[in-house]
């Protein structure tokens, strides 16, 4: 994955080097790397997030006209009704959250009342911050989270790093993110230091749950270039890779339009019937209500409402159980051959996993499979939790 000056994909993510690889021919994959440098440039200006309910205003603008024209003046009143609150938001928008003109914000309290597993399901990925920086006991709070978790045993060969940058890079579509937890894995690329990645970072965006933080992973909608200009000299592209960021702050009460739809649409979630079997054709959907299953519910439910990128929700698991009926092991498995964002999906289930055990008082342990002997294929087995 070196870049060269006359590399076609240079200056792409990883993630997105790994995709257009595939494409066979040179033109081809010219034209599409330029294609995502053209999106990167429009989404990094800053503004798209607010301008982009001007293109629904305008077509109901027009077919507004087309209605008048024709001789229909209740359709034309409501689609120019419509035209007009949605220029309305949009320069709301605009006014409050791009030029940051709203009375100051509350400070959000600690969740020291939620439970591991409300607190789980109560982080959400917050799109939008406050503009003030994290108070120094908040950002000790989470740095020292940082420095527990990285410091954990790790599937990989060598631990993954968080690097913390301060600085208002753009990312998309996220506004107002001033604070961010850079992800580094090391080169060579290992599947399990990916995992590492998603396993570690999650870690730290609960404790920041817990300290009423937002946080929002990002992936595909970070710049590398900006990302790898902060860290300065704590980033060595001979050793280091830049898998994903999380933005950390204080989220702020007044959220795009644009972000809020976006929010809500990448909200949902697949039954567990489609993540949990107990077959490894993962054909047999799991009941989470049957024995010896259900004292395992709520840590199911906590991987399911696991973050995941483009809520693509790639990790499936496979639950087995001893000669005695007992539940015993958890293969954990990426439902997709992605080779970045499948496997740091991968470790924040297993993060949940993990935080979910602890919190039912149960013990076990993680191993990483060993990394893919050629093609990579999905369903791929990445990591076996097993109890004890
Ligand atoms: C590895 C990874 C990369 C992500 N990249 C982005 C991103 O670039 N921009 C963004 O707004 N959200 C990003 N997300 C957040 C997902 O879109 C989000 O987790 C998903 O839509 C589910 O919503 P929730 O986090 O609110 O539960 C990413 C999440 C993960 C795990």
């Amino acid at each position: 994955m070196t870049e060269t000056a006359n590399d076609p994909l240079a200056g792409l993510s990883p993630n997105e080097r790994a995709l257009l690889e595939r494409i066979p021919s040179l033109a081809l994959r010219r034209l599409a790397a330029a294609g995502v440098r053209a999106k990167m440039r429009l989404q990094f200006t800053g503004w798209l997030q607010y301008l982009l309910p001007l293109g629904p205003a305008a077509a109901l603008a027009l077919l507004g006209s087309l209605a008048l024209l024709v001789r229909l003046p209740r359709v034309a009143t409501g689609l120019g009704l419509g035209a007009a609150a949605l220029s309305v938001t949009v320069a709301f928008d605009i006014l409050t959250v791009k030029l940051r003109l709203h009375p100051r914000e509350r400070r959000p309290r600690p969740r020291e009342s939620l439970d591991a597993f409300e607190l789980m399901r109560a982080r959400r990925s917050c799109r939008s911050f406050q503009t003030v920086l994290l108070d120094e006991v908040d950002r000790g709070a989470l740095l020292a989270s940082v420095r527990g978790h990285v410091e954990a045993p790790t599937l990989g060969p060598t631990a993954v790093r968080l690097e913390y940058i301060c600085a208002p890079l753009t990312v998309w579509p996220t506004v107002n993110a001033t604070e961010f937890l850079v992800a580094i894995a090391p080169v060579p690329y290992d599947r399990r230091s990916i995992i590492d990645v998603g396993r570690t970072l999650q870690k730290v965006v609960v404790d920041a749950t817990r300290l009423g933080l937002g946080t929002c992973w990002i992936g595909p909608g970070a710049d590398h270039g900006s990302l790898k200009a902060h860290l300065g000299e704590r980033f060595d592209s001979a050793r280091d890779q830049i898998i994903c960021v999380c933005a950390v702050g204080y989220p702020s009460r007044f959220v795009p339009l644009m972000i809020r739809f976006f929010s809500r649409v990448m909200g949902d979630r697949r039954p567990l019937s489609e993540l949990f079997f107990v077959d490894p054709d993962l054909q047999r959907p799991l009941d989470p209500d049957a024995q010896p299953f259900a004292r395992f519910e709520a840590a199911f439910e906590a991987c399911r409402w696991a973050p995941s990128s483009y809520n693509g929700q790639t990790t499936r698991a496979v639950v087995r159980c001893d000669a005695e009926g007992a539940l015993a092991e958890v293969d954990f498995y990426a439902a997709t051959t992605s080779r970045f964002y499948a496997p740091v999906a991968l470790g924040i289930w297993c993060a949940n996993w993990e935080i979910g055990c602890d919190a039912l008082g149960i013990e076990g342990r993680f191993e990483g499979c060993p990394p893919p002997d050629g093609e990579l294929v999905a369903p791929r087995h990445d990591v076996t939790w097993s109890v004890g």
